[in-house]
């Protein structure tokens, strides 16, 4: 469902505490909720309730942000309908500032006990596995629904388990029954493929890497890095190799029978079984890419300061892998 737009003043408030802790001022009224590898996760306190904000790279016309403003709202009603899962109620909402419009993704926040990674550490041994399967069984509703032949429409997902989220009774005492609602958090990059194109303009979306890398990745691997988020058995093999990240290396090896289980089921895909060899050279693989982004990342920040520039991105302290 869309949430309701918010009162203009308090994104611009939030947008001031961005601009102060960006030229490295306090900023006391900002809260962090969350890092993922691109952006940082922002709270807001409204009278209508209290919301998770990402701030988006800027667009270069109205349209393109009206553009991404219907892919989202299209997204969101892809993954609910065709997922089954919830995605917190969320919209889309810019302001002017002084520096042009700035745009914000807001969602509902959510109690970050009942967040996926999380969970991973509180639920009852058992279950931790169980909510990991219960994210496997909508790959698999995925993998149905990108292999639909009369259908032009192609859909991603990120299933790392951060990105997840359980709707608990009591979230100070977490299990699972198995028929809780799952919901699904990381919507701001809609990954909607029609015909085999990105629905999203690709080009604004490389704002968040690093300059340097940019043309590269526009010319090589835009592809190859999208497709990862769109074959079942390489976003399998991301939600599994991520355990170690969330300190859960103990689940691997389990979870790639289960995920094994599922891709011989999902026969149309022809997919070799996952080994553990291959995730844990995956896992390495990628951890050192994330860091080496990160790294590049800190330094133009450093570049920016040191010629009195604002480097336009929060982020991250060191992330353990
Ligand atoms: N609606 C929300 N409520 C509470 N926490 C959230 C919410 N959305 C995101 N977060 C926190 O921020 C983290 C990163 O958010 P995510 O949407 O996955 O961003 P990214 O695209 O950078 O991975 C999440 O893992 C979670 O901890
Ligand atoms: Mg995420």
């Amino acid at each position: 469902m869309e949430a309701a737009p918010i009162e203009a003043g308090l994104l611009r408030d939030l947008e001031e505490g961005v601009q102060r802790a960006l030229r490295g001022h306090p900023a006391p009224g900002l809260r962090i909720l969350g890092y993922g590898e691109i952006s940082t996760v922002l709270e807001l306190a409204t009278p209508q309730g209290v919301y998770a904000c990402k701030r988006l790279p800027p667009f270069p016309t109205p349209e393109a942000l009206q553009r991404y403003m219907g892919a989202h709202r299209r997204y969101v009603e892809l993954i609910e309908a065709q997922l089954r899962v919830r995605v917190p109620e969320t919209r889309v909402q810019s302001i002017e500032t002084p520096r042009g419009p700035v745009a914000y993704t807001l969602q509902r926040r959510l109690d970050p006990r009942t967040i996926g990674h999380r969970l991973l550490h509180t639920l009852p041994a058992p279950d931790a596995p169980r909510l990991c399967g219960m994210v496997m069984e909508r790959i698999r509703l995925l993998s149905q629904f990108n292999r639909d032949p009369r259908g032009p429409l192609a859909l991603g997902l990120d299933a790392q388990i951060s990105n997840w989220a359980l709707h608990l009774e009591d979230p100070c005492h977490p299990t699972l029954r198995g028929d809780e609602a799952l919901l699904y958090l990381d919507t701001s990059t809609p990954l909607i493929r029609e015909h085999g194109e990105e629905v999203l303009d690709t080009a604004v979306f490389l704002q968040s890497l690093p300059r340097l890398l940019r043309p590269l990745a526009r010319r090589l691997y835009l592809r190859e890095i999208l497709d990862r988020y769109y074959e079942p058995r390489r976003i399998l093999r991301d939600l599994i190799a991520n355990l170690h990240k969330e300190k859960r290396g103990d689940l691997v090896e389990p979870l790639i029978e289960t995920a094994n289980r599922h891709l011989g089921e999902m026969e149309w895909l022809q997919a070799k079984p996952l080994t553990p060899a291959e995730v844990e050279e995956y896992y390495r693989k990628d951890a050192r890419m994330w860091e080496a982004l990160q790294r590049m990342r800190r330094l133009e920040r450093l570049g920016c300061r040191m010629t009195g520039r604002t480097y336009p991105h929060l982020l991250p302290g060191k992330i353990e892998r």
